[in-house]
């Protein structure tokens, strides 16, 4: 038998018709040929979220597999990243405070994009479960290009020109606060960075629906009371089941998220005696328009 009959060849599917691909075939530890790294961007971007299943990375490698999208940006809250590899973090919900308690996993996490707080927030969230719960604790995934499509033209001329102001946590969360970042933000009294509600996405010129709920102090012209009833509004009117996709996790995948088009959340529903375990990275991006 001759070794390329052992060779899996890359297999891209769809999971929905508006979200979600899955991606078999390919050992992101090998070399990985220009047309391959071509495909799996354009399928990132094409299908919003992409799953590549049967990984089997070391923090370092899942490093190296990030870094075929772009260059990787570092992570802002710094008390949980792997040793030695400052742009990998880990996520669990094992993770101590400063003050030696076990944090807590908010219990309605919310739809958001990392690090709108930046000026340049990242183009791609990478995530992969090392450690899961029997059951729950998924990752959900919105498609916010079709949930602004689907809207009536009315809404979407209304917050084509609304742009927020992004503060690490928001005057909203205060009281649910990791209270290490909430020290940072005070000390550095960065200010809020302003960003279109509506951003265009750079490679393929379409729209999408884009904020952290728990990092948008306000929208231009409302105070942050009135901000967040608005923004909790339009995502019920926008992100409907039908645009999003519930990554329930096997060990050994790695889900990519193009975050110009998307907004997701972590599922909370799992027992939490349970260890839910994820490095995450993320690639840089462009500053929003
Ligand atoms: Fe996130």
């Amino acid at each position: 038998m001759s070794a390329l009959s052992e060779e899996q060849s890359l297999q891209i599917r769809p999971i929905k018709e508006h979200i979600g691909a899955e991606v078999t075939g390919v050992d992101l530890t090998q070399p990985v040929d220009k047309a391959t790294r071509q495909a799996l961007n354009d399928a990132v971007i094409d299908n919003v979220a992409l799953v590549i299943r049967d990984q089997h990375f070391t923090p370092a490698q899942f490093a190296v597999a990030a870094e075929l999208f772009g260059e990787l940006m570092p992570d802002q809250i710094k008390s949980n990243l792997v040793e030695g590899l400052p742009m990998v973090s880990i996520l669990s919900n094992f993770e101590k405070d400063s003050m030696g308690n076990q944090a807590k996993v908010p219990k309605n996490a919310t739809w958001h994009t990392d690090h709108t707080n930046k000026e340049r927030p990242p183009n791609y969230t990478f995530l992969y479960a090392v450690e899961i719960p029997e059951k729950g604790g998924g990752t959900s995934v919105v498609n916010m290009n079709a949930a602004y499509e689907a809207l009536p033209a009315a809404t979407r001329a209304k917050i084509d020109t609304m742009k927020t102001a992004n503060v690490k946590i928001s005057s909203s969360r205060l009281k649910s606060a990791n209270r290490d970042v909430l020290a940072e933000q005070i000390a550095l009294g960065e200010p809020p960075v302003i960003h279109p509600l509506v951003r265009t996405h750079p490679e393929r010129g379409t729209k999408a629906i884009w904020f952290h709920t728990g990092k948008t102090e306000n929208i231009e012209g409302m105070d942050p009371t009135e901000t967040q009833e608005f923004l909790g509004n339009l995502l019920k009117e926008s992100a409907k089941p039908e645009f999003a996709y519930t990554h329930e996790w096997k060990l050994g995948d790695l889900l990519i998220v193009d975050n110009r088009s998307a907004l997701h959340k972590a599922g909370s529903d799992y027992d939490m005696s349970q260890h839910r375990k994820l490095y995450r990275t993320m690639v840089r991006g462009d500053r929003p328009y």
